[in-house]
């Protein structure tokens, strides 16, 4: 998809599609208060064209809702499509980022390739994040996860436009619409990932495409195998892995910004469990397919870095992703056996399919040593976060208020749901070990908090966030703005998170 921002009077767009965000002004409640869409847009000219359906009562601008002009009065568009944000009071980035996407989904399957979109003027939009959010809203309802149909129809958008008044602040528009374009082309990159079935994206070839993503947008990387995770005593890493034919990856990230001598080092760490079967303690077959996506929050991490070599902000990052299949097996890690981790700690397996903790152990430990100072992570860890949170928001976790506060201001940002969930003591002791330390599952009871207090003991004080995003990073039913598929969840947030240092 290409992309551009342009300042024109939207009249003046020649385009298949120009597309128009739209809102419902009605403020009173009760029976006799009718839906008042308007428009988000000072052009009279747009306004004109679409009186008579403001006013046939048919549209009421709810949010998502769309209606579609052919032939508009006045206008050089082909089409003028109204898409709806609810409520106008309430109309912020994140409606705008949906709308975007919206108009996108709508215009790819009806065979148009490119359309326009006039950036929406409300009372408490900023100009320069609207537009941010509707880039990355079109890049990310541009994604469709149909990659291996063999009749797969070639439905791309060719050429998205963002069209501002010609009186709006150019450079800070233009900057912020480029900003959502990297940062949508980021999160399409991770789900590009995640959409990978096991047999085509194993650790080696994940591996590969870091190396590749490294190399085009100027990263330094390192690809390490079984030797290195020998070489480091990673053994709660090594424990998941050997049980698979296909070897592990260790995966190193480094955005080293010139100039950059001092201040915190940003430690990145993805879980990338390639396929997870659940190893000896084997998962039921029914949804096992959808256990691919287990190496979301190692793509997620990859996606962040793409973004953050391109934004170049002034803070080094390190990422490190842990990937490796999941197996049972001749050679595959048992319950009730004991691996030393590579801080040194003892861990007692309960489980097999309480993997993720495992990799990540040794990862968040191998951060540390390259240097990390402030950590997050990210990992499809539990099922138990989805039981807690829902569908709805992603869990968060921190062990330094200072840190999350960041966090939580870069959700304002992504538009991201996360919710914080509990640390504490009493989980730490669920997850006590009669034989060694620790041991890798806390039982029944608050799953995700004893699968997070698990990470705390290898982070240890160092600040650290550390999200679960088990319940979202595969989304089961498509919307407006996204397809079914990989959502991405994370890569934003993280984004802006380091963005703040
Ligand atoms: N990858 C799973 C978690 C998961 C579940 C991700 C559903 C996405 C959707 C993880 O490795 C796992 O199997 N966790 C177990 C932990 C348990 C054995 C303590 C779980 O959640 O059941
Ligand atoms: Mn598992
Ligand atoms: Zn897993």
């Amino acid at each position: 998809m290409r992309t551009e921002s342009t300042f024109l009077p939207l009249a003046e767009i020649e385009t298949e599609l120009l597309a128009v965000l739209a809102a419902d002004s009605q403020t009173a409640k009760g029976a006799d208060a009718k839906p008042a869409p308007v428009l988000l847009t000072g052009d009279d000219a747009v306004k004109a064209a679409a009186t008579a359906v403001l006013a046939s009562g048919e549209y009421k601008a709810g949010v998502n809702e769309t209606v579609l002009l052919h032939s508009p009065a006045g206008l050089k568009a082909k089409r003028l499509l109204m898409v709806g944000m609810g409520k106008l009071a309430k109309v912020q980035a994140q409606g705008v980022r949906n709308a975007a996407g919206t108009a996108v989904r709508y215009t790819k399957p009806r065979g148009i390739k490119e359309l326009a979109l006039a950036l929406p003027e409300a009372d408490g939009l900023d100009a320069a994040p609207a537009a941010r959010a509707a880039a990355e809203g079109a890049m990310v309802g541009d994604f469709d996860a149909d990659t291996y149909k063999s009749d797969r129809k070639d439905v791309r958008i060719e050429r998205f436009r963002l069209v501002a008044p010609e009186t709006a602040d150019k450079t800070s528009i233009e900057a912020a619409f480029k900003e959502g374009v990297i940062v949508g082309e980021s999160q399409n990159f991770a789900r590009s990932l995640v959409n990978e079935p096991g047999n085509k994206l194993t650790p080696t070839i994940l591996g590969q495409r870091a190396a590749e993503m490294a190399q085009a947008v100027g990263l330094g990387w390192d690809v390490y195998s079984t030797e290195k995770l020998h070489e480091l005593k990673m053994g709660a890493f090594w424990a998941v892995s050997q049980g698979s034919a296909e070897p592990p990856a260790l995966i190193v990230l480094r955005y080293e910004p010139e100039g950059v001598m001092d201040g915190p080092i940003l430690g990145l760490v993805g879980k990338g469990i390639t396929f997870d079967t659940g190893g000896i303690s084997i998962k039921p077959s029914d949804n096992m397919e959808k256990m691919k996506y287990d190496m979301a929050g190692g793509a997620a991490m990859m996606g962040a870095m793409r973004a953050i070599a391109l934004l170049k902000p002034k803070v080094r990052v390190i990422a490190v992703v842990c990937a490796a299949e999941n197996m049972p097996d001749g050679k595959a890690f048992k319950p009730g056996d004991v691996y030393t981790a590579m801080s040194g700690k003892s861990i007692e397996i309960i489980n097999t399919d309480a993997e993720g903790r495992l990799v990540l152990a040794d990862g968040i430990n191998y951060a540390k040593q390259l240097g990390a100072t402030h950590l997050i992570d990210a990992a499809t860890l539990t099922g138990a976060i989805g039981v807690a949170l829902g569908l709805v928001n992603a869990g968060a976790f921190s062990n330094d208020d200072e840190t999350y506060a960041k966090f939580e201001e870069a959700l304002k940002i992504s538009g991201e749901k996360f919710w914080r969930m509990p640390l504490g003591d009493e989980y730490a002791d669920q997850i006590k070990s009669d034989i060694g330390d620790i041991k890798n599952t806390g039982g029944r009871h608050g799953g995700a908090c004893t699968a997070a207090e698990f990470l705390h003991v290898f982070a240890e004080d160092s600040p650290w966030i550390h999200l679960d995003i088990a319940g979202l990073a595969w989304i089961d039913d498509a919307r407006p703005y996204i397809a079914k598929g990989p959502s991405g969840i994370a890569v934003r947030s993280i984004v802006e998170w380091v963005r703040s240092y």
